[in-house]
């Protein structure tokens, strides 16, 4: 991840054509929330959603937290209307279109056209409202790479394991559980490798999806975890009691994250003329170099973009 990306550990799912669950996001502490219009909003309830969510993200409250719609994907009749009355109505107030079930590269190229000439149209800056792009099945999986870099606007690559698992016929009805008879390993693991690689490849943020146990609060956490530990960025939470735990399992720790800042900090005044200019030195009874550097940044690029503060500060020798 690179530095100055916005921080998404949590990612609240909030169905579009519910005005009082609308409300109540707006006191919650997600980093970022979705507004849908796709699959947790009724067929007959899509066209008039569109309005509810513009008027829920132009009436504000949502200082400080990453706002998302999730339009309906490009092989219904919906897409087309749902970007045009969303942008157009509430462009200004709104960070990124969230794409579903995205297969090829072209489907985000034709959302990309289709967002220029809003912006054009209703004189917004042109290319500020960034992408989300889902994958939700295996030919999206199979063009990851191309769709990454379809378009500048896409700034994640989200993991849509529930559609995903019905994609490929997987043997399970509990996302983030493993399928009965698969007893070696995880059997997301390549999944979630192959988007992971793809973001990171392309400076992308890697997003995981839904745990649908709403009220198993270890559950999720057993999950989310996981894909931490791979390296993601974040994870949707569909309820408020999720999101505690998305934002402590995607933060670094509070020891890693003042070591991170420390090995940063080292390495600049030891590397630099006053320091002496060396490039492998000591930290400590730890050696850091470069790839230290590297790995550090990462660390505490999360820890900053979340928002924590340095509980140990190293300072240089004094000569
Ligand atoms: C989310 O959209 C999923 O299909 O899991
Ligand atoms: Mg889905």
């Amino acid at each position: 991840m690179s530095e100055g990306l916005r921080s998404r550990r949590s990612c609240l799912a909030v169905p579009g054509s519910n005005q009082r669950f609308l409300e109540k996001a707006k006191g919650l502490d997600a980093d970022q929330v979705f507004l849908d219009l796709e699959d947790s909003v009724a067929p007959i309830a899509k066209p008039a959603a569109r309005g509810t969510v513009v008027e829920a993200l132009n009436s504000g409250g949502w200082e400080g937290t990453v706002r998302v719609v999730r339009v309906n994907d490009w092989t219904t009749e919906w897409t087309f209307r749902d970007v045009i009355e969303v942008v157009e109505g509430a462009g200004a107030n709104l960070d990124c279109i969230m794409l579903p079930k995205v297969q090829t590269p072209e489907q985000v190229v034709a959302l990309d056209l289709l967002l220029t000439q809003i912006e054009k149209t209703v004189g917004l800056e042109v290319g500020r409202i960034g992408v989300e792009a889902q994958i939700e099945n295996a030919l999206g999986l199979v063009n990851v790479d191309a769709i990454a870099t379809a378009s500048p606007r896409v700034e994640t690559i989200v993991f849509g394991p529930a559609d995903f698992m019905a994609s490929i016929n997987m043997k399970s009805l509990v996302v983030g559980e493993q399928p009965p008879g698969y007893d070696v390993g995880d059997a997301y693991h390549y999944i979630l490798m192959r988007i992971l690689m793809a973001a990171r490849a392309h400076d992308l943020q890697a997003i995981d999806g839904p745990y649908l146990q709403v009220r198993d609060v270890d559950g999720f956490t057993r999950v989310a975890r996981r894909s931490a530990a791979l390296g993601f960025d974040g994870k949707w939470v569909l309820h408020p009691d999720q999101i505690a735990a998305a934002n402590d399992v995607y933060s670094p720790l509070q020891s890693d994250y003042d070591h991170a800042e420390n090995i940063l900090d080292a390495y600049e005044h030891h590397t630099s003329e006053r320091g002496g200019a060396i490039g492998a030195v000591m930290l400590g009874d730890e050696m850091i170099d470069e790839a230290s550097r590297k790995m550090a940044l990462v660390v505490a690029s999360k820890g900053r973009s979340a928002g924590m503060e340095r509980s140990d500060v190293w300072q240089p020798p004094s000569d």
